[in-house]
């Protein structure tokens, strides 16, 4: 916690400023309080405008970065001193660092009342609209006779009076850590903090541009990246990047990695971007999320993302628009990655035509797709055909991410319409090996 304190006076053996001293060091494990000098502040005019001038720049800077201020003032003749009045003249005028600001007042003077008064007036001073702060209620630390107060070392000598010091700086410290908790802005809407630039670094992110269309040549070189040949060490297996590459580009799907920094960092690049169900071009990967996805869709992306990085899910599993049952059922997966630590580390996407999956299960089990009429279509994840997500075409990142069906278990979708057995039929296509059970619809193969 960062506090700052200023004392009300310009004198050189200032009491309150030995004070505010004294409790910057005794209360640093509290929080770190650092003493603002007043000495060059020119005397408040309204005709000659200074906030412009090096001494209040300083003084509003630190103030408004500050998480709370200590006053400490000296009182004269029954009220605050004049060195203190000035200051915050210039600090309501043009500039309002006080605003809302909490504010500890403390004081020290030569009699009895120890300053008293001064701290009253102080606080009405410091709630007028102009200054805004925000006084600390109840409590007020006020120390007489203070030429008899300190130690030669600077240290207050009653401890008692340490004792109670103490506890008001509890308070504030405590008091201050409220109302931040209070002010902080608690997004209604906490998807929105994903950020599709990749603004945010994580570990793994390369210092290269994003945008560059050799990112990946210039990454490789900088991280002096295995390739061809060499052996990566993986959970359970050693294979060479050629193995690697071989691996993957023969996979049955388009497979993208997205890291946790939002950046598009990897796809398996084994169909041209003409061939692919979510077309792809090579100088894409580096590139930032924000790139990848036109501006109507990227509030969905945020989504999605959003909802695998907190947890909400762990697969999102949206078929595209235009999927036409007996031709082609192209399912987009979003699966959250995470390392062993159970930290989000991006997202696993892979794109896939399900339909030649789901036609050699018909075959074999000898069965049909006929329209379940007691069903209720997800409208949104594609049984039904008219309410289709609008597919981004570039990336096949669909629009529809706020309400996509995900099965965690199986990563099926469930929007296919439900086959029905044919029991009628029941037969397997002719040649086909696998001979379908009429009752059952299952196969004996
Ligand atoms: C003009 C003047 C008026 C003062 N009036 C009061 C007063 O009303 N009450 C009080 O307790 N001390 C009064 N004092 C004494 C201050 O408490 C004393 O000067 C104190 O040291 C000021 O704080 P500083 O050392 O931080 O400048 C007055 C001092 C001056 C010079």
């Amino acid at each position: 916690m960062k506090f700052v304190g200023i004392a009300g006076s310009i004198a050189d053996e200032s009491y309150n400023r030995k004070l505010l001293t004294y409790i910057a060091s005794e209360f640093s494990p509290l929080a770190d309080i650092e003493l603002l000098s007043i000495q060059d502040v020119p005397m408040f005019s309204q005709d000659d405008d200074q906030t412009q001038s090096a001494p209040i720049q300083y003084l509003a800077k630190k103030i408004a970065a500050a998480d709370g201020v200590i006053l400490a003032t000296p009182e004269h003749n029954h009220t605050l001193a004049p060195a203190m009045k000035n200051v915050i003249e210039w600090l309501s005028f043009n500039v309002h660092p006080f605003e809302n600001k909490p504010v500890l007042i403390v004081g020290a003077s030569y009699y009895t009342q120890g300053s008293s008064r001064a701290q009253l007036s102080l606080r009405q001073v410091l709630e007028s609209p102009g200054v805004g702060a925000l006084v600390m209620p109840s409590d007020e630390f006020l120390l007489a006779d203070v030429k008899t107060a300190f130690d030669d070392h600077g240290n207050l000598k009653d401890e008692r009076t340490v004792k109670f010091l103490g506890s008001v700086m509890g308070k504030f410290a405590k008091w201050v850590t409220v109302l931040k908790a209070m002010n902080e802005k608690v997004p209604d809407e906490p998807w929105r903090q994903e950020d599709l630039s990749a603004g945010h670094p994580s570990d793994t992110t390369i210092d290269v541009p994003m945008d560059a269309k050799d990112w990946v040549e210039q990454g490789a070189a900088k991280t002096n990246a295995a390739s061809g040949h060499d052996y990566v060490q993986l959970d359970r297996g050693l294979l060479t990047v050629d193995q690697l590459n071989w691996f993957l580009n023969t996979f049955p799907m388009e497979a993208t990695y997205m890291d946790d920094n939002n950046q598009f960092v990897y796809y398996n690049h084994f169909l041209d971007h003409d061939d692919m169900l979510a077309p792809r071009y090579p100088w894409q990967v580096g590139n930032a999320a924000i790139s990848c996805h036109p501006e109507r869709a990227r509030d969905h992306v945020k989504q999605v993302i959003w909802m695998l990085r907190s947890k909400q899910k762990d697969l999102f599993a949206m078929p595209v628009p235009g999927n036409k049952l007996n031709e082609k059922y192209i399912m987009h997966y979003y699966r959250a990655m995470r390392d062993g630590d159970d930290n989000y580390r991006g997202v696993n996407e892979w794109v896939l035509d399900i339909w030649p999956i789901v036609a050699d299960y018909l075959r074999r089990t000898g069965q049909t797709l006929a329209p379940d009429p007691s069903a209720k279509p997800d409208a949104v994840s594609g049984a039904s055909q008219s309410a289709k997500p609008a597919a981004d075409a570039s990336t096949g990142a669909s629009e529809s991410a706020a309400a996509p069906v995900a099965d965690a278990t199986s990563g099926a979708s469930e929007a296919a319409a439900a086959p029905v057995v044919d029991a009628t039929s029941g037969a397997s296509d002719a040649g086909a090996a696998p001979v379908a059970d009429a009752t059952s619809g299952a196969s004996e193969a």
